[in-house]
């Protein structure tokens, strides 16, 4: 099976002001952990600065979303090619937060995700239950859904990393237990291997995210078919995101 490097990524939301994402974004790059990849995803605003403070690094820049179309009358958006174009290597598409706030459906990540292989980032596709989901034991089938109605035809190991975010763990300190996580990945991969192939499910990285800190990192990086984080809250401290980075097997 291909070895799958460790990633671990900093969802900033909407967070911080010119002088804070610029301080955030040197102390990540003047720890960053070799074992694993580290990447930041600052909001629009704070990108280009934070791409100069991380010049040299070996932290990598993400957006936090993208629009679907390359360019055009979209007011208030911003493309993958004008990320690219900033300095970033990976977008994420389909957060909860923009599927909830945005009404964003698996069709339109889908359309964002390609619209981001064709500017030459990394989609890092968000998919997750919700608590009900969850409740009601629908977790396998809602989120196996998602990961096929959200990977374009395009998708491999090398341009699509899927984040597991169950809706309930994100910010809420509630995490899901151990075997909940291996099983859910455990069916994005099998989900991923009959989409793409076996081999592009075998390379490709699966995250897990929602309330990731340091006193947890370790226990969940550690699961098979965890192959990295998606870090919100916890990645606004440099200390508790190198932290969570050093948790890496
Ligand atoms: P959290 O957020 O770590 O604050 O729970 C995770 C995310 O939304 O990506």
């Amino acid at each position: 099976m291909a070895a799958r490097r460790p990633l671990i990524a900093g969802n900033w939301k909407m967070n911080g002001l010119r002088a804070d994402g610029v301080a955030l974004a040197r102390a990540v790059a003047g720890g960053a952990v070799i074992p694993c990849e580290l990447v930041v995803c600052p909001p629009a605003t704070l990108l280009a600065p934070a791409a100069e403070a991380l010049s040299g690094s070996r932290v990598g820049l993400g957006g936090q979303d993208c629009h679907a179309q390359a360019k055009g009358a979209h007011t208030g958006d911003v493309s993958a090619a004008m990320l690219a174009d900033l300095g970033c290597s990976h977008v994420i598409v389909g957060h909860s937060e923009r599927r909830t706030d945005h009404g964003e459906d698996d069709a339109t990540v889908n359309a964002k995700a390609k619209a981001a292989h064709a500017a030459g980032l990394i989609a890092i596709v968000c998919v997750g239950e919700s608590e009900a989901d969850r409740d009601s034991g629908r977790t396998l089938q809602v989120v196996g859904g998602q990961v096929e109605g959200s990977l374009p035809t395009g998708a491999r190991a090398a341009n699509t990393v899927v984040a597991y975010e169950p809706v309930w763990a994100i910010g809420s300190g509630r995490t899901p237990t151990p075997e909940q996580i291996r099983e859910v990945h455990g069916h994005i991969r099998t989900t991923v291997a009959q989409c793409l192939g076996q081999p592009a499910a075998d390379a490709m990285r699966l995250l897990y995210g929602g309330s990731v800190k340091p006193g947890n990192a370790a226990e969940i990086l550690a699961l098979p078919d965890v192959d990295g984080a998606l870090v919100g809250g916890a990645s606004l401290s440099a200390d508790d995101f190198l932290a969570i980075g050093k948790s890496c097997p």
